[in-house]
C-alpha cells in the first residue's frame, strides 16, 4: 500500500466508527454465540509460579501526586534483580483482576465493555528466584506459568529493535481481538488501542511507587516478536511492549 493510503487508513482507524443503534451491530454476544474466555490456559505440565497477592504487598505506599510527578520514561537501570513482590505489583496494576462479576474481570485497568483483550507475556532477565526465560501471565490465577527456559536477551532485544537496554523485565502485550469483538464488532479495533495505554500507565505508575522504572515500547518488529511469543500474527498479535527494571530516584526538583 502507497503511504498515502496508508496514512488515510490510520486515520481512519482513529475516527470514531459509527456507534449508530447498538442493538443492531450484529455481534456475536448478540447473535448468542459463546463468551470468548478471558485467558488462555497454561500449556500441559508447565512450571507454575505463585506470585504475591494484593493482600501481602508491602511496597507502593508512595503518595500518588509524588508518582505522578515523578513517571518518565526510563531506560537506564540498575543491576539489581526485581525481588517477586514487585513483579507481583507490576503485574496486578496493570492485568490482575480485582473480582468477577458473572464471568466478567474488573481490573485496575480499565477496557472497554470490560472485555480485557490481552494477554501477558513476560521475558524475564533478572527476577530473584526464577529462572531467565518467557512467561505468560495468568491473570485468574494470579500465577506466571514457564513458557520457555533460556537466555533469550538477543532475540528479545532483536524484536525490541534493539530497546530492551540493560531491562531486568520486558513485557509484551499481545491483543486476542475476538474478545472484544465478540461484543462490539466493528468497534473492537480502536477499544483495544485504547485500553492497551490503560494498562502501560498503570505500569508506569506502579513502577514509580516501587523503585522500578518502565519505559513502553511502540516501535517494535511485528513478526519477530509473535514469533518469539509463539502467536500466529492473526487471531492473536503483539501489540505494545514495555521495559523495567529497578531505578534510583534523583530527589525532586522544586
Ligand atoms: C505509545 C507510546 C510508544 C512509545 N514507544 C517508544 C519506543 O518505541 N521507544 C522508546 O524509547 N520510547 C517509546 N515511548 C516513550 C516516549 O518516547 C516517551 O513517553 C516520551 O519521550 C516522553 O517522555 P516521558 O514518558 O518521560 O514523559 C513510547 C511512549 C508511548 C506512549
Amino acid at each position: 500500500m502507497a503511504n498515502e493510503d496508508r496514512l488515510k487508513a490510520g486515520r481512519e482507524f482513529l475516527r470514531a466508527t459509527d456507534w449508530g443503534d447498538f442493538s443492531k451491530l450484529e455481534s456475536d454476544q448478540q447473535l448468542g454465540k459463546p463468551v470468548p474466555p478471558l485467558q488462555k490456559p497454561a500449556p500441559d505440565g508447565a512450571t507454575v509460579i505463585d506470585l504475591l497477592p494484593p493482600a501481602d504487598f508491602t511496597l507502593g505506599t508512595m503518595p500518588f501526586m509524588e508518582v505522578l510527578a515523578k513517571r518518565r520514561s526510563r531506560r537506564k537501570f540498575l543491576d539489581e534483580p526485581l525481588s517477586l513482590e514487585q513483579l507481583s505489583i507490576l503485574l496486578w496494576a496493570t492485568q490482575g483482576i480485582q473480582r468477577l462479576i458473572r464471568g466478567t474481570s474488573i481490573r485496575p485497568a480499565p477496557s472497554g465493555g470490560a472485555r480485557h483483550p490481552f494477554e501477558t507475556c513476560l521475558y524475564i532477565e533478572r527476577v530473584e528466584g526464577l529462572a531467565k526465560g518467557l512467561y505468560r501471565y495468568q491473570p485468574l490465577e494470579h500465577q506466571l506459568v514457564l513458557l520457555r527456559e533460556g537466555d533469550l536477551s538477543e532475540e528479545t532485544n532483536t524484536a525490541l529493535l534493539g530497546q530492551r537496554y540493560n531491562s531486568a523485565v520486558v513485557a509484551f502485550w499481545t491483543a486476542i481481538p475476538y474478545r472484544t469483538e465478540w461484543r462490539y464488532s466493528i468497534h473492537a479495533a480502536k477499544l483495544i488501542a485504547q485500553d492497551s495505554g490503560h494498562l502501560a500507565q498503570n505500569l508506569y505508575l506502579a513502577a514509580e511507587a516501587i523503585g522500578c522504572g518502565a519505559c513502553t515500547i511502540g516501535a517494535y518488529d511485528q513478526k519477530k516478536s509473535d514469533d518469539l511469543l509463539g502467536v500466529d500474527g492473526a487471531d492473536e498479535f503483539t501489540v505494545y511492549a514495555a521495559i523495567v527494571g529497578r531505578i534510583k530516584h534523583k530527589p525532586l526538583k522544586d
